[in-house]
């Protein structure tokens, strides 16, 4: 085996284990979420995970290699930040709550960007072309997911300025 194909098995065997743990963290997310919009968009991405872990391993038998898991630390951080993140705004207003909960999830869509780039940068430099046309796939999904939380957020940090702005007049 090459060493970047080394690299690139144990890359995806990290994103295996962190899809993983994401499939078990969204719906408690989407549970949390109080705007609606915020329900849907981690409901939506749950779906699409699902979808990604399939890709996942058909890029493991494409490049012949077993579909296993590599305990990804790194996710299990970020989750339990989202964790934390999550019972901290059960004291919090919605919309505060509900931003925050949004920033966790964009640490976690930046992780997995960075991971699905750096598989697809490696699979085209091994010519494994079939392999990085599913990681595009995902890359794309990522991205969009990302994008989403940001259009979703605009509003509730709008709303949350007014409320910041009255609450200064006020004093
Ligand atoms: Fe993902």
């Amino acid at each position: 085996m090459s060493g970047l194909k080394d690299l690139l098995i144990t890359e995806m065997q990290d994103l295996l284990h962190a899809e993983g743990q994401l499939l078990k963290a969204l719906p408690k997310m989407a549970q949390a979420a109080n705007h609606p919009k915020l329900k849907e968009a981690f409901e939506k991405h749950l779906v699409q995970t699902q979808g990604q872990v399939e890709r996942l391993q058909q890029a493991f038998q494409l490049l012949g290699a077993e579909a296993k898991g590599k305990p990804c630390r790194a996710m299990q951080g970020l989750i339990e930040e989202g964790e934390e993140t999550i019972s901290e705004g059960k004291s919090k207003d919605e919309i505060a709550a509900d931003l925050a909960l949004i920033t966790a999830a964009q640490k976690v869509e930046h992780y997995e960007i960075a991971g699905y780039g750096t598989v697809r940068t490696i699979a085209r430099h091994i010519g494994a072309f079939d392999v990085a046309a599913q990681f595009s796939h995902t890359l794309g999904e990522e991205e969009a997911a990302d994008h989403l939380l940001t259009e979703v957020a605009k509003p509730l940090v709008q709303q949350m300025a007014q409320a910041d702005m009255e609450y200064a007049m006020k004093r």
